[in-house]
């Protein structure tokens, strides 16, 4: 049994136009059902998995909707202008996360997906392959998936961030220091986060080696 969370981010932004907002609303349908489908096609997977290898490779999913306020102070902090239309540069307005056992889950389970009719890559980012320079490790991908409304199908993009469950852990800790943490302890903390998360992978990649070896022995044989 997977755990679902669903976040509605609400935030301290500048309240963006009335007319922003109405093509925002007209949209959200697609976004939301975007959002939804991305979960259901996770989910599912995890079941056929479970079913068929007799372990769970998805641990949690987490959904969020970007708020029009959220996607109009994004716009201009990417210099761009603050109109309705450019709301189609914003790729990340529904959001996906999948935090999966172990790495080999998480690439497993990104290639079924991407590999499903409909679904178009648009864009990868490895960031477990190549962390990020504080020690941030996922694996980002943004996908467009069909979303069918009573009287169209559009293909609509959503961010899809998988991660291990010590990378989730490991990226709420560093989100934390980034807000709450005054700028003159910054650095410090910075440093032990970066020296947790070569920690945190080192052992994530012995435990994945040992499961690794495990499920590929038939029982009874070691
Ligand atoms: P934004 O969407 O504006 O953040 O930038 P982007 O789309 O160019 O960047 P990227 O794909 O690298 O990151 C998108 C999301 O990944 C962020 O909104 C965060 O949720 C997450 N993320 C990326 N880098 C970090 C990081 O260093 N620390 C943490 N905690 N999360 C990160
Ligand atoms: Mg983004």
């Amino acid at each position: 049994m997977i755990e679902t969370k669903t976040i509605v981010t609400t935030g301290r932004f500048p309240q963006p136009s009335a007319e922003f907002v109405k093509e925002y609303l007209r949209r959200r349908p697609y976004y939301s059902g975007a959002m939804k489908t991305a979960c259901a096609k996770f989910e599912i997977l995890d079941d056929e998995f479970s079913m068929r290898e007799g372990h769970d490779p998805i641990h949690r999913i987490e959904s969020r909707l970007k708020t029009a306020a959220s996607a109009y102070e994004k716009l201009a902090r990417r210099g761009y202008k603050q109109t309705p239309e450019n709301l189609d540069l914003l790729h990340d307005i529904a959001g996906v996360r999948v935090v999966c056992g172990y790495i080999e889950d998480i690439y497993k389970i990104a290639a079924v997906f991407l590999s499903q009719e409909g679904v178009k890559l648009v864009n990868a980012k490895d960031y477990i392959k190549s962390p990020k320079e504080n020690g941030y490790r996922s694996l980002h991908l943004i996908a467009e998936i069909p979303v069918s409304l009573s009287q169209e199908t559009k293909s609509v993009p959503v961010e899809i961030q998988l991660r291990t469950i010590s990378m989730n852990m490991w990226a709420s800790l560093e989100h934390e220091v980034s807000y709450k943490v005054n700028d003159d302890l910054q650095e410090a903390y910075r440093r032990e986060l970066k020296t947790c998360a070569d920690e945190l992978f080192a052992v994530e990649e012995k435990m994945q080696s040992i499961c690794h070896r495990i499920r590929s022995t038939p029982s009874g044989e070691e």
